[in-house]
């Protein structure tokens, strides 16, 4: 694998972009190399701008549930584009995909989008706070709702791969309105509801993914809402990864448990920029022109963001999902198989329809203190090795893979037979 091209252009990205990217898991420092520029991807596959091709798992970090320039999504974008790429003012897209989101999220009866996941949850807080006259905010170690000042405190992904425990420049005041609790810590989450400032909402992604894949214990989500319900706090399901992946209604579905709120992005998108709040109505209502609770986007719901978000969501059929879970199921297998075979350091592989983890520890991660007590150089040095083979994993301990629906056998076969030998690489 050479990647002169990719050298030279993050030598001179340096010196135009902070760290030479513009979002810091890029930068590949976590595996202890530097970032590699990706030229186009076909399918499941990436190339990069020396030529290299890989297999892709990373899958733009989610949105891409059908694997790249896929000609359906494509189609729905070109088309979009030529009537006019921006109005500011309302399509009927923008209907079709609310309606075609609240038919799966069966918490959702109406939705206001934006242009990120981030946006969405800062709506999302600031519902909440004005629906309940409160402020306090509890959310748990290792979620990431996106770079929102208050809620950076202990946060995965970035942060957590960078070891960034709070960010410098967030307001003392705006920290001070969040409690951070410890994932799966019914203890911990008791104590915290049961004291303190009134609570406006407990914030959780129901199916974190942003310290690896931890999902919750039993009863942890039910004990979430009941929290919620006690407290008069709104339950607030942060769904950007998980939303419309792991079942049609995401998370929410398969755990059974109704938030107030919910937060969505990437998928919703089909790879262009865009995150929606929902929930129930009179919450919603309560959105500026409806209400007095501003919140506004020049370029929300765009029209090309809504066309690739609608032929995502209209070939995620019930046959996709049960194809995803299966493709899915067979890497998580075959990965533990080929781990067993070569000797390698132990690991823990946990995984959900279209996502999955591959831990390097000998005890299960229930938390964000289980996923940083991983051998990291171990998993660094493993993900540097699948790159030599061409697979592109997630390049921190503390991210999911994303299987998608455009993966073939053959690229499952070629995978396993990359994982094999970058763990014999480490035993
Ligand atoms: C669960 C979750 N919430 C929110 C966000 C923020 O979304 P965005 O990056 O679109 O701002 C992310 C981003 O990865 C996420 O994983």
């Amino acid at each position: 694998m050479t990647d002169t091209r990719s050298s030279e252009l993050y030598q001179r990205a340096l010196a135009l972009l902070p760290g030479g990217v513009n979002s810091p898991v890029r930068a590949m420092g976590a595996i202890g190399r530097s970032p590699i520029f990706i030229e186009r991807g076909e399918g499941a596959e990436l190339i990069d701008v020396d030529g290299n091709r890989y297999v892709d798992f990373v899958c733009s970090w989610g949105p891409l549930i059908h694997g790249h320039a896929h000609p359906r999504v494509l189609d729905a974008v070109i088309g979009a584009a030529r009537r006019g790429t921006s109005f500011g003012a309302p399509t009927s897209g923008e209907v079709e995909l609310a309606a075609e989101i609240a038919r799966r999220m069966g918490s959702v009866e109406m939705l206001r989008m934006t242009s990120s996941g981030t946006e969405a949850t800062m709506t999302a807080l600031r519902l909440a706070r004005a629906a309940t006259g409160r402020e306090r905010i509890v959310k748990f170690a290792g979620a990431y709702h996106g770079h929102v000042d208050g809620l950076l405190a202990q946060a995965g992904s970035g942060l957590a791969t960078h070891a960034i425990p709070a960010s410098p420049g967030v307001p003392a005041s705006a920290a001070a309105a969040t409690t951070v609790v410890a994932w799966n810590d019914e203890d911990a989450l008791l104590a915290a509801t049961e004291a303190g400032e009134p609570l406006a909402a407990i914030l959780a992604e129901p199916l974190p993914a942003n310290m690896g894949l931890v999902p919750a214990r039993a009863g942890f989500l039910e004990l979430l809402r009941e929290r919620a319900d006690a407290t008069g706090a709104l339950l607030i399901f942060d769904e950007v990864i998980s939303g419309l992946r792991v079942a049609r209604g995401g998370a929410q579905e398969l755990a059974g448990v109704r938030p107030d709120l919910t937060i969505m992005g990437k998928i919703i998108g089909g790879g262009l920029p865009a995150g929606a709040v929902g929930g129930r109505a009179e919450l919603m209502q309560m959105l500026a022109p409806a209400g007095a609770v501003y919140q506004a986007g020049t370029l929300s719901g765009n029209p090309l963001a809504v066309a690739a978000g609608l032929a995502t969501l209209e070939l995620l059929d019930e046959h996709a999902y049960r194809r995803l879970a299966s493709f899915t199921d067979e890497l998580a297998a075959g990965l533990r198989a080929v781990a067993l075979d070569a000797g390698a350091p132990p690991v823990q592989i946990v995984s959900a329809p279209g996502l999955l983890t591959v831990f390097f520890s000998a005890t299960p991660v229930s938390d964000l203190t289980g996923a940083q007590a991983c051998d990291h150089e171990a998993y660094a040095a493993w993900c540097r090795a699948l790159l030599s083979h061409g697979v592109y994993p997630p390049a921190s301990q503390f991210e999911a893979w994303f299987p998608s629906l455009a993966h073939t056998p053959e690229q499952l076969e070629s995978t396993l037979a990359a994982a094999a030998a970058a763990f014999a690489e480490l035993a």
